[in-house]
């Protein structure tokens, strides 16, 4: 393993006060983790889903520092075989954190390894094979399992009915996205407005990992063409020629929703059909594209498919034709 430090390793948050917003969620894992250190028990199984870059991973980590115990890192996609699971449970000590990302990328044959280790800290192992085969139970050390996800609804019901605390992560607001972008500009030794700070957070889809990307080429424009400190006229600027939009939207928010426009009267319209005209695989639509067009109101879910709103339309000032549709309405 690479013992080396990224700057995001740096900007991550390492401890529960450091991290930015989800209030609720900050505020009932800070009582879950003080209960479970006074008791000396581990805490109960965690699990974390949202869109990608809002903070899941950050949390898993805080959890493993707040608790002062070992953080063993997986994920669904890379436990291929069930012997796999079993080699990491049996190595795990009392109290570790086992984390395993995309969950819901788990084969099936790994995630019944996962129902007695998470209820009753056993697993049944099977040696040798054919007739003389035999199946023993193996005592774990009581651990903590943290699950994180994109995609809750693709998780089994007997798994997700294993964790004792479910969090969802919201979309973050501007203004907390201006608390972070200014948090991770002091700690890159930046000199960034208030205002300028905020102007990134609007532009970043909701999502701390955007705003601290959108940061970082922010401040290469200040570093290039300003004094190297960074207020809401260069913010706009750099954002501007970086293809941001006030919205945050980029390029590809605009090319699906133009697509649909252009190509199918505004929907409704199938995702794999869209993902085709866009030339973009389905999952990184649904997952990256989709919730944040959805989120600004700019695309709804339908039945028969997707629908570009009447207010996408005034965004990217384009005419919304009315053939008596329900879903469509005439804007100019
Ligand atoms: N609440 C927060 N406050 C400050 N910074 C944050 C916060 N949440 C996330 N970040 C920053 O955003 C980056 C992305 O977060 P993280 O890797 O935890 O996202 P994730 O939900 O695990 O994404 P993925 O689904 O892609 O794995 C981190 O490097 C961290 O610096
Ligand atoms: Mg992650």
């Amino acid at each position: 393993m690479s013992k080396c430090t990224t700057v995001d390793d740096t900007i991550r948050p390492k401890r529960l006060s450091d991290f930015i917003g989800q209030e609720a969620l900050r505020s009932n894992l800070d009582v879950f983790i003080k209960a479970a250190t006074e008791n000396g028990r581990p805490l109960d199984h965690t699990l974390f889903y949202g869109n990608p870059g809002l903070g899941k991973t950050t949390l898993a980590r805080i959890m493993s520092s707040e608790l002062g115990v070992n953080l063993v890192s997986t994920s669904g996609p890379v436990l291929e075989r069930s012997g796999d699971l079993a080699a990491i449970l049996t190595n795990l000590e009392e109290g570790d954190i086992l984390f395993i990302d995309e969950i819901h990328r788990m084969p099936p044959t790994v995630e019944e390894v996962l129902y007695p280790a998470m209820e009753d800290f056993q697993i049944d192992l099977v040696i040798g094979s054919g007739p003389g085969a035999r199946t023993v139970k193996i005592d774990l050390a009581p651990f903590t399992l943290v699950g994180a996800t994109t995609r809750i609804g693709l998780l089994t019901s007997p798994l997700r009915d294993r964790f004792g605390c479910v969090f969802r992560i919201e979309f973050y607001s501007p203004d907390e996205l201006g608390r972070i972008v200014q948090r991770a500009a002091r700690i890159m030794g930046v000199e960034i407005s208030e205002d300028g700070a905020e102007t990134i957070g609007r532009r970043s889809r909701g999502t701390p990992r955007i705003a601290n990307r959108l940061l970082r080429r922010v401040r290469d424009y200040a570093h290039v063409q300003g004094d190297g400190s960074i207020d809401t006229a260069l913010a706009e600027m750099a954002l501007d020629r970086l293809d941001v939009d006030p919205f945050g939207l980029d390029y590809m928010d605009r090319k699906i929703l133009t697509v649909m426009v252009e190509n199918y009267a505004g929907g409704p319209v199938g995702v794999k059909t869209l993902a085709a005209a866009c030339s973009e695989e389905v999952r990184t639509i649904e997952e990256i594209y989709e919730p944040y067009l959805i989120q600004c109101g700019f695309l709804k879910r339908t039945q028969r498919g997707r629908v570009v709103t009447p207010k996408a339309y005034k965004h990217l000032k384009m005419r919304c034709l009315d053939d008596g549709d329900d879903d469509q309405h005439s804007l100019l």
